[in-house]
């Protein structure tokens, strides 16, 4: 699928650019590894070019044929003055080419030493940046550990934090969206891995922390949720990202956390946005003794009295606050109001999960999502019965499994 071959030769060039976009902000000098190359070699370990050949993490990476890419493409550079350093000892000579766009000469100069740098002028900005080596007949050997790009003025680098993190937004938000070429069984795939994968190895995580969405509604949701961070920041990129429309609805509400997570991520994101929170706020109800871990005995403290003022404080006029049974108040929600783009289940037991998934089924917008906060934890077994029951055996594939189910209902056809 040609959309999902794009994501994976994206995925790499992403992260970096968000490690490049945080160096950068860090300080005035930004290190690029060596990972920020066409070879993708993996971070912090040294190239070492020496008899004619390259290796790489002490393994040979072939004969040096032709030219090696140092570093980029697609690194943009706006106008301004540069250094560019090789952290490391080239013994002998290595003759350097500064390009853009694959190939059209900047500069070429020759580099040796120890810790060798040259300089560049940039007139107008340059969207594909790259440094190309070319071993001369006097090479011996060379160790580069790292290259430094330094802009040499503060102006310079905040520009070019800000061209990246256009960049990453732009990239982020294509492929959140549902598009034909992204669909594989009624789920978005691409959305999928690349939440999934964001979160998993951290790519996402530190411009989501940084996201002022993110940090508004994290400062409403006061501390009072169980839910996961990740979980948490699964659900920011579904309702900051996707381009479906209609309510939300949470099965499970507790103390209030998740809810007013969402609900103030919606009253700054999708106007309208309605955002239900279920629960009895009096703990679990009987729950089956064989099947779920869980028992009536369960979150007894739901507090429903401090999530009424937290919601009058922070104003979230979007937030409906339900007490009592799932059974008894999904029939107090309006037909006009009951078209859900997302159903957040976190019940944690069979009976209401499959209440829950049937309520959700049957007012779902087209490829809604249901998300299931614990369907994968080791003590609720009677909730993933529930999601197997009513999906899995129904044919509805998953969207995301990391870090919690995600499913599309009904199948997104486009
Ligand atoms: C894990 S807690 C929810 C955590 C919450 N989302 C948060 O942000 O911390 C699960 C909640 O589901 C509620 N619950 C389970 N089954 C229910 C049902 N049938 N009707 C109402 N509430 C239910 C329990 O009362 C409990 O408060």
């Amino acid at each position: 699928m040609q959309a999902l071959k794009a994501l994976k030769s994206a995925v790499r060039p992403v992260t970096v650019s968000l490690r490049y976009l945080e160096g950068r902000i860090k300080a005035r000098r930004v290190t690029v590894s060596m990972t920020q190359q066409h070879y993708r070699y993996p971070e912090h370990k040294e190239l070492l070019l020496k008899d004619g050949h390259f290796f790489y993490d002490g393994a040979t990476h072939g004969p040096i044929v032709g030219h090696i890419l140092f570093f980029g493409p697609y690194i943009p550079l706006p106008p301004g003055h540069y250094s560019i350093s090789f952290i490391g000892e080239i013994e002998g000579t290595i003759q350097l080419r500064l390009s853009k766009d694959c190939g059209f000469m900047l500069k070429e100069t020759e580099i040796s030493g120890i810790n060798p740098s040259v300089t560049l002028k940039v007139g107008k900005s340059i969207e594909n940046f790259e440094v190309v080596g070319i071993r001369t007949p006097s090479l011996k050997r060379a160790t580069i550990k790292t290259i430094i790009i330094d802009p040499l003025s503060e102006q310079n680098a905040a520009r070019l934090a800000q061209i990246e993190a256009k960049r990453f937004e732009d990239g982020l938000r294509r492929d959140l969206q549902d598009r034909a070429e992204a669909i594989d069984a009624g789920r978005n795939i691409v959305a999928g891995y690349r939440r999934g994968i964001g979160l998993a190895l951290g790519g996402l995580i530190p411009t989501i922390k940084k996201d002022p969405d993110w940090i508004a509604a994290m400062a409403a949701s006061r501390g009072r949720s169980i839910v996961s961070q990740y979980n948490l920041m699964n659900l920011f990129l579904i309702i900051k990202y996707s381009n479906i429309t209609g309510n939300i609805i949470e099965f499970g509400s507790y103390h209030g956390g998740s809810a007013l997570f969402m609900a103030a991520l919606a009253k700054r994101l999708r106007p309208g946005c309605k955002v239900f929170a279920l629960d009895t706020f009096e703990g679990m109800p009987r729950t089956d003794n064989h099947l779920d871990w869980h028992s009536s005995g369960g979150f007894t403290d739901g507090k429903i009295g401090e999530l009424e003022q937290i919601k009058e404080e922070e104003g979230l006029d979007n937030l409906i606050i339900l007490k009592g049974l799932f059974q008894d108040t999904c029939p107090m929600i309006s037909a006009e109001d009951a078209r859900f783009f997302l159903s957040h289940v976190d019940c944690d037991i069979y009976e209401s999960a499959r209440y829950a998934i049937d309520f959700s089924k049957e007012h779902a917008v087209p490829g809604s999502y249901i998300v299931f906060d614990d369907a994968l934890v080791a003590d609720c077994l009677g909730l993933m019965k529930a999601v197997e029951q009513d999906l899995v055996q129904q044919g509805i594939h998953a969207e995301q499994v990391s870090p919690h189910l995600v499913y599309r209902y009904p199948p997104v056809s486009l």
